[in-house]
């Protein structure tokens, strides 16, 4: 099977060379530039006629990506590509799947439109799912998800003496469920208010039962970085250690990323967004979801 894997940056070059590895694939870096006024530039250039072409890109700041990918993926089919597929380790546009207010875009619902036009299939890990239950909901093409759960689980268990997970919202039970049942270490989930971007509150009628444990605070996004923030006073106010913090794709900045590290927390993340805090490798079960649906 002739599979080329195209990617417009360097941010996930680990992955691409897994892939291009394990499927025995060619890798297709694409030309892309700005023009002075902003608008985008990119030319593929092989041939890439009658191939199955697998794109890369994690969807972190994603607004920047988004042109460029659907520039990509247009002219990939006008050339003549068999199929056009994305593995997109983080997928964007997932946390606004309500109008939280009258009159708001429906955001995860346009991308997953949009995307699902364009696309032949997509994979990810762990999209934000929440009102949805799953992604086909509103993705119309075939998808994958990815769990991180097993290599977040096999990360935890010889971290500290008398762990505990803790998630900080109720949306965190989906991950914190399964890491707790596979690592043998047990779970509890707080109860969260946010009021806005970064004004976050937290609280537990549970957490005194588990003093004299460790905490491993696990969610899906750090982004702001305040739950995760809000979350390590809020437990070190009830008495426990500054804890190991754990999130799975690392959208935040080098500020907040420092001063979670200042408030005495160690943070740790999966490399589905590139960050100086990945320690948790899941390329591994990536290429294997890839390589199962692109032979399915
Ligand atoms: C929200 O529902 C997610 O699970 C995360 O808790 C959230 O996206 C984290 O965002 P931030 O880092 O901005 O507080």
């Amino acid at each position: 099977m002739n599979t080329h894997i195209y990617y417009i940056d360097d941010q996930n070059e680990a992955l691409v060379n897994h892939l291009v590895e394990a499927m025995d694939a060619q890798s297709s870096a694409v030309e892309f530039r700005r023009f002075p006024d902003g608008e985008s530039y990119l030319r593929v250039t092989d041939d890439c006629e009658g191939v199955n072409a697998v794109v890369v890109c994690s969807l972190s700041q994603p607004d920047d990506k988004i042109l460029p990918l659907l520039l990509l993926v247009d002219t990939l089919k006008e050339l003549g590509a068999k199929s056009v597929g994305l593995v997109a380790p983080y997928l964007c546009y997932m946390r606004q799947d309500i109008r939280f207010k009258p009159g708001e875009a429906l955001s995860s619902r346009t991308f997953a439109t949009l995307i699902s036009q364009k696309f032949d299939w997509l994979v990810t890990v762990d999209p934000h799912l929440h009102r949805y239950n799953s992604l086909d909901e509103i993705y119309s093409i075939p998808s994958r998800v990815v769990s991180s759960t097993t290599a977040i689980a096999s990360w935890v268990k010889h971290q500290v003496e008398k762990p505990i997970l803790v998630g900080p919202d109720s949306e965190s039970d989906q991950w914190l469920s399964k890491i707790s049942e596979l690592s043998g270490i047990p779970y509890i989930c707080l109860e969260k208010q946010r009021s806005g971007d970064r004004e976050v509150k937290v609280s537990s009628d549970e957490l005194a039962d588990w003093s004299g444990f460790s905490p491993i605070l696990i969610d899906d996004i750090i982004s702001s970085g305040h739950t995760m923030l809000e979350t390590i006073k809020y437990l070190q106010q009830a008495g426990f250690n500054a804890p190991f913090c754990i999130g799975i794709h690392a959208l935040f900045d080098d500020v907040i990323y420092q001063t979670l590290q200042d408030s005495g927390a160690l943070v740790v993340t999966s490399n589905t967004v590139h960050h100086q805090s990945n320690k948790i490798d899941i390329n591994v079960d990536i290429v294997a979801a890839v390589q199962r649906l692109v032979d399915s």
